[in-house]
């Protein structure tokens, strides 16, 4: 049996996590990666464990992820399974746990889906990889939320331990009698 880890990601930081945390993964049992808008159809049967990861994207994730959710839920419901988000907000440490990350609240709240385990992680500041409109638009948040506002830079605020320790509970979750 496999674990399915799928992923929404606009720029690739979510992408990247999601990467790692299938590597280490391998070390304890087989994984298999996928893009969320590329899961239409899975073979369930396959996998005894799944993680999504979804970005935020001017307060929103995306609507992929609401609408995977619906689609998949008892099997989502069936096995253990965790959630990740990715955020710039989550930056700051007191706005980095999924009771204090509003996004994350959020979609706990309205979700019919109750993952087991679930985290968030602060994201990348590309500037440079932006459009003209998202890096000034960023560029205001930053300025608005003390952050950086130097436009030639790129800042990773991912905490990798933090990451290597979501992994661990994520593959110490204990199996679910279907
Ligand atoms: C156009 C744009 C809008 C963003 N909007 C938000 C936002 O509303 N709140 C936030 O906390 N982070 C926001 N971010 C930061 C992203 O969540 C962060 O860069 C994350 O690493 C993106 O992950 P991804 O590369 O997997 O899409 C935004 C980033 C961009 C480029």
């Amino acid at each position: 049996m496999k674990a399915l880890i799928l992923f929404s990601s606009r720029d690739g930081q979510t992408r990247e996590i999601a990467s790692y945390i299938a590597n280490q993964l391998k070390e304890h049992q087989e994984c298999e990666l996928m893009n969320i808008l590329h899961a239409s159809t899975i073979n369930w049967s396959q996998y005894d464990r799944v993680l999504i990861g979804a970005s935020i994207r001017y307060g929103h994730f995306h609507p992929q992820l609401n609408k995977f959710v619906k689609q998949n839920l008892a099997e989502l419901q069936q096995r253990p399974s965790g959630f990740f988000s990715v955020n710039l907000t989550a930056r700051k440490a007191e706005k980095r746990s999924p009771q204090t990350n509003a996004y994350t609240r959020k979609f706990l709240l309205q979700s019919p889906w109750a993952p087991d385990c679930c985290a968030v992680f602060a994201g990348a500041l590309r500037y440079p990889r932006y459009g003209f409109f998202d890096r000034m638009m960023i560029q205001l948040i930053m300025r608005m939320t003390g952050g950086e506002t130097d436009t030639r830079k790129e800042v990773e605020y991912t905490d990798w331990d933090q990451v290597s320790r979501f992994t661990h509970e994520f593959a110490g979750l204990n199996s679910k009698s279907r």
